[in-house]
């Protein structure tokens, strides 16, 4: 008699690393961005315990609870590491705040922005507790969950640190990058390489799946975005495929609408995250059935629920349907959006049958 091999819980693939690696997959894996943050009561309560933001990030215990408490809830396919992307400035040396209802501060660099005090002396010492956190969540998740470890683009950390916040168009960092080009090049190769050391050692703590977001890459016109957008992505790619090979990793160049294509042609990103702007159907057309697509429901739809947000979710399933798809929104979870939206979400996407 011929033993039927035993598939063991721990032996299950990964549904979001197999459609990352070209299948597609039925029903559609599915994260969401900003998954863990405000709309939970459960991450207000421990958010208040911690003080500041930066507290809870930088405190392995807390940040590994806030982690895994969306997918308590909702049972996703992955969990997203909970840090900011602004936590490379910081390790870099450049001072981050968060003012109490007004998002990230950053002490500016000073008139000749020439970036020199930043540097790699605190650098691992300050983001070791991320690490950290990396290890004791894939540690708790079971094995066919998938643990995302991520890091902002060069370019959107570059327009928090020339801008010294958010809230605009990063006028001040559109104008540096134009009026002084070579020192903005310099900031860029910085971040590569930072950028690099971070999602490594992210892997090596236990990262299953890599996004970079490049939450701003859509304010640029076509020239700025292939030399602040797709080069230093395309560098920072060569450095991951490098050390860790076996690594699949999302981009998410939000906002860039068509450019997509030339994005992941580029990049060679396994996974194409997308904002809003763009039907999956039109991106699919423009980026080949090879690629991963992931995304794309409107955070303002799942805000507000009801009959029009499930008929946008089918909309995208059906769209998507028999290529490798992962369902996202199109940015992130709105802080107000009612957690019973997101429930309603996850089990329209669970029952979809194309
Ligand atoms: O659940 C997850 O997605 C994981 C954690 C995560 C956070 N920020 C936690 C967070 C991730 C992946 C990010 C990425 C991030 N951070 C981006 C890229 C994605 C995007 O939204 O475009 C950017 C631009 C930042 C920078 C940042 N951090 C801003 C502009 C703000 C203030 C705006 C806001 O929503 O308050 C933050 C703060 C922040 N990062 C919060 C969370 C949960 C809210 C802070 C709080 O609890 O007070």
């Amino acid at each position: 008699m011929t033993q039927q091999p035993v598939t063991k819980k721990q032996d299950q693939p990964q549904p979001l690393k197999r459609v990352l690696s070209g299948q597609a997959a039925t029903p559609a894996p599915f994260w969401l961005m900003r998954q863990a943050g405000r709309y939970l009561p459960e991450y207000r309560a421990l958010r208040e315990r911690a003080g500041g933001f930066l507290d809870l990030c930088f405190n392995p215990e807390w940040a590994a609870e806030v982690t895994l408490q969306p997918l308590r809830r909702f049972d996703m396919d992955a969990a997203i590491l909970f840090s900011d992307i602004l936590v490379i400035p910081h390790a870099l040396g450049q001072k981050l705040w968060f003012a109490p209802g007004e998002g990230p501060r950053l002490e500016l660099l000073g008139d000749t922005q020439a970036f020199s005090g930043l540097g790699y002396d605190a650098f691992d010492e300050k983001l070791s507790p991320v690490y950290e956190t990396v290890r004791r969540v894939r540690a708790e998740l079971p094995a066919h969950k998938s643990l995302i470890g991520f890091a902002g683009a060069p370019w959107t950390v570059a327009c928090y640190m020339i801008e010294g916040r958010g809230g605009g168009v990063f006028q001040a960092a559109q104008d540096f990058a134009k009026q002084n080009p070579d020192d903005f090049q310099n900031l860029m190769d910085i971040l590569v390489a930072a950028t690099a050391r971070y999602l490594t050692a992210q892997v090596k703590a236990g990262a299953d799946v890599l996004q970079i977001f490049d939450s701003w890459a859509g304010l640029l016109p076509p020239e700025e975005f292939e030399r602040w957008v797709i080069a230093p992505t395309k560098a920072l790619m060569d450095i991951l495929r490098r050390d860790c090979p076996a690594t699949p990793v999302i981009g998410f160049p939000r906002g860039v609408g068509e450019a997509c294509g030339k994005y992941a042609a580029a990049t060679g990103v396994n996974g194409m995250g997308l904002g809003q702007e763009i039907s999956i159907t039109r991106a699919r057309e423009i980026c080949g059935d090879a690629i991963c697509l992931q995304g794309n429901l409107a955070p303002e739809l799942l805000l507000q629920g009801g009959v029009q947000m499930e008929e946008a979710v089918m909309d995208i399933l059906d769209e998507a349907a028999g290529k490798p798809f992962i369902f996202n929104l199109g940015h992130g979870i709105i802080k107000e959006t009612p957690p019973e939206h997101v429930a309603r979400l996850a089990a329209i996407i669970r029952g979809h049958k194309p």
